[in-house]
């Protein structure tokens, strides 16, 4: 399967301009990132409510009563934490049929599978009588958010005009934090309505569902995906379309000669084994682990119920988790500026120093002050909500949209989509592990939990500075000879590569 993307350095000038219709597709297609942010955000909001939590949950309730008996347990419970993460499980598995729905039938009808598991998904979570429609509505979302991350992404830089490609990929990230922004309000306004708030409050993913699913009527399939199916002429006349132009055939025979040389390679997902695929599957993958255990959507997922712990009203803290959610937005659009001209490595080093410092303060306020049972004074818990958004912003501009916008870029076209696929997958596991596993670890390191991720922090720092090379400029088909052949490390990978060609050669020859 073949998705040509081009950055904006060595590859070539194709005609075109960024026309209306693109605009319109973008925005409609990007509505799928919206959605799993809008998922991100909405269930810490509704896990800190009181009727939610009467109703499916009487026993976290009634420990969240005696709150005070225990600062860092009262919302730990497998039962509440699978409410939020079965949804994740489910899209990871979700993602695989995905990859094969994008290469056989497209990018489009991809996306309207979404946006009918999203529908179906939030009928039977918002409408939930007991336990089994909530979990099973939780799934069907989660199937929405595989089908719509492997889509969405690859839609995206497919339409784009390839020089301002990177900077449209990182649209979806923007609207992944736009959601989580608005389930961050949402939750604000429905805690307070008893006792369907939070009936509401899962409802309203609906509303960007509906609009997925109307609006993806309006939109092409990508010329890369018809070509790709053989759909040649259609192909072009797309191209004219999206490209504002008539005269198309360079880029037309460019995309037509990846397809060609992607349909050679039979076996991706065997390809992907082969030495010289390691580089970018290391990177990839541990990018998605690294990306998780910055310890993100720890605050993500569980703000309000982090900031109640560390003594904030229920009011204010649905409050605080929108300001972090508004630092969020704001702060991608500092990526978006900063991407193509400091590079990506600036970025990931800058933000592994930022949020350790950020993590170390925070664990070291609530160690000294916080105390099992006690609350923080005013002032050290505004201090904790500073360290909070100094944090989220450090993520936003780094670890959060290059997670996305590596793996896309760095795999040869031969294994781009399923080697995304993959890349996908593990974001999904380890969200899944992070949903699961956070109440229960707070409950049991307490404020240990930041020095936890801290480590880590260490760690994906010291993976940056010598296993992630620079690949801002360069161009997407010349990663092998300007970027992994002359790094000190990944080089051995090619040699062997190369060994390999020469080996093959030289049995063809005898
Ligand atoms: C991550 C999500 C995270 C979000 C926060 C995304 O890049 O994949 O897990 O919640 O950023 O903005």
């Amino acid at each position: 399967m073949a998705v040509v993307i081009s950055s904006s350095g060595n590859s070539p000038a194709f005609e075109g301009k960024m026309t209306v219709y693109v605009f319109i597709c973008v925005v409609i297609a990007a509505v799928g990132g919206l959605i799993f942010g809008y998922d991100i955000g909405i269930s810490g909001g509704v896990s800190a409510m009181d009727s939610f939590l009467e109703e499916f949950f009487p026993s976290v309730y009634e420990r969240k009563k005696l709150a005070h008996e225990n600062n860092y347990c009262k919302y730990d419970n497998q039962v509440l934490q699978l409410f939020t993460s079965s949804l994740y499980l489910a899209a990871l598995v979700a993602s695989f049929f995905a990859s094969a729905t994008c290469s056989k039938l497209g990018r489009k009808p991809t996306m309207q599978f979404a946006s009918i598991f999203f529908i179906i998904g939030v009928g039977l979570a918002a409408g939930a009588v007991n336990m089994y429609m909530l979990i099973i509505g939780r799934i069907l979302l989660g199937f929405g958010v595989g089908f719509g991350n492997q889509a969405v992404p690859l839609f995206l830089s497919e339409i784009a005009p390839a020089k301002i490609r990177g900077g449209l990929n990182i649209v979806f990230q923007l609207m992944i934090t736009i959601g989580i922004l608005i389930a961050n309000i949402v939750n604000y306004f429905t805690s307070s309505i008893h006792p369907y708030g939070w009936r509401l409050a899962l409802g309203g993913a609906g509303v960007p569902a509906l609009i997925l699913l109307f609006g993806s009527l309006l939109i092409c399939e990508t010329p890369t995906s018809l070509i790709e199916r053989n759909k040649l002429e259609e192909g072009k006349k797309t191209l004219k379309k999206i490209r504002g132009v008539d005269n198309v055939e360079e880029e037309f025979r460019s995309i037509v000669n990846a397809c060609d040389f992607a349909r050679q390679v039979k076996a991706p997902y065997r390809k992907l084994m082969k030495p010289e695929s390691r580089p970018p599957l290391v990177i990839g993958l541990l990018l998605q682990f690294f990306q998780q255990f910055t310890g993100i959507n720890a605050i993500m997922f569980y703000a309000p119920v982090l900031f109640q712990t560390v003594g904030f009203g229920n009011d204010a803290a649905l409050l605080s988790a929108v300001i972090t959610g508004t630092i969020n937005v704001l702060s991608t659009f500092v990526g978006i500026y900063l991407v193509d001209k400091t590079g990506r490595r600036f970025l990931l080093l800058q933000s592994s120093v930022h949020m350790l410092v950020c993590q170390l303060v925070i664990g070291i306020i609530l160690a000294k002050d916080l105390g099992v049972t006690g609350t923080l004074g005013r002032g050290e818990a505004l201090v904790v909500v500073i360290f909070v958004c100094f944090y989220v912003m450090g993520f936003a501009w780094s670890w959060g949209p290059l997670g996305w916008l590596i793996p896309s870029e760095t795999f040869p076209v031969e294994t781009r989509t399923e080697g995304f696929a993959l890349a996908v997958s593990c974001n999904m596991f380890f969200t899944f592990v992070i949903a699961q596993a956070f109440l229960s670890m707070l409950c049991g390191m307490k404020s240990g939990i930041f020095f936890f991720f801290s480590a880590w922090i260490v760690v994906m720092g010291l993976f940056a500075l010598f296993f992630v090379p620079e690949t801002k400029g360069v161009s997407i088909d010349d990663m092998r000879d300007s970027v992994w052949k002359p790094h000190w490390y990944w080089k051995r990978f090619m040699r062997q590569e190369d060994d390999h060609d020469v080996e093959r050669r030289s049995t063809r020859a005898f």
